[in-house]
């Protein structure tokens, strides 16, 4: 699970298409899902929605959209064990409090500055309401 995580150190952190936003949930640069060089299979529309949604800074629709983007879940629910994407983004969320949480801290201050017209503002909401620990 946390293989990409490792990769992912290695690459600088700049705001471009070329870097991570955030190493935890918007952990595929634009560029490399607009070229497909992403290492993984990504489907539309959510590869275009994830990539729009970080440009104009609306982290719940880009985490929305990351969650979707392997295709692996059908209106909202991951077909293979019936649990929904808000659910998953939140159960990971759990983890990464717990597990990383200097990191979770920071993407928690960035994501508090998403745009106004963020149509998924009650995932912004549902991270700051994770415990962490003191
Ligand atoms: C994406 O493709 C463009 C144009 O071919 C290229 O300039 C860019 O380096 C590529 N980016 C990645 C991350 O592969
Ligand atoms: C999936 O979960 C929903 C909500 O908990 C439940 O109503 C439904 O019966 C479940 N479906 C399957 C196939 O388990
Ligand atoms: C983000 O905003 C929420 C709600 O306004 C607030 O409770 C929380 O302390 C903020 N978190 C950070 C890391 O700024
Ligand atoms: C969100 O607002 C920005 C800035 O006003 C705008 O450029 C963008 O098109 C809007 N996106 C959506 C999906 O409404």
């Amino acid at each position: 699970m946390h293989l990409k995580f490792l990769a992912i150190l290695l690459l600088p952190m700049e705001v471009s298409g070329t870097a991570v936003i955030e190493q935890l949930f918007l952990d595929l640069p634009i560029a490399a899902v607009h070229n497909r060089t992403v290492g993984m299979d990504v489907i539309e529309p959510w590869a275009s929605l994830y990539c729009s949604a970080i440009s104009e800074a609306r982290y719940g629709d880009a985490i929305y959209a990351r969650y979707n983007i392997d295709g692996q879940a059908n209106n909202g629910v991951y077909v293979y064990n019936n649990i929904t994407v808000y659910d998953q983004i939140m159960l990971d969320a759990r983890d990464y409090a717990n597990n990383q949480p200097e990191l979770y801290a920071t993407a928690l201050v960035l994501y508090n500055s998403t745009a106004s017209n963020d149509s998924r503002q009650d995932i912004i909401n549902g991270l700051n309401e994770i415990p962490m620990q003191a």
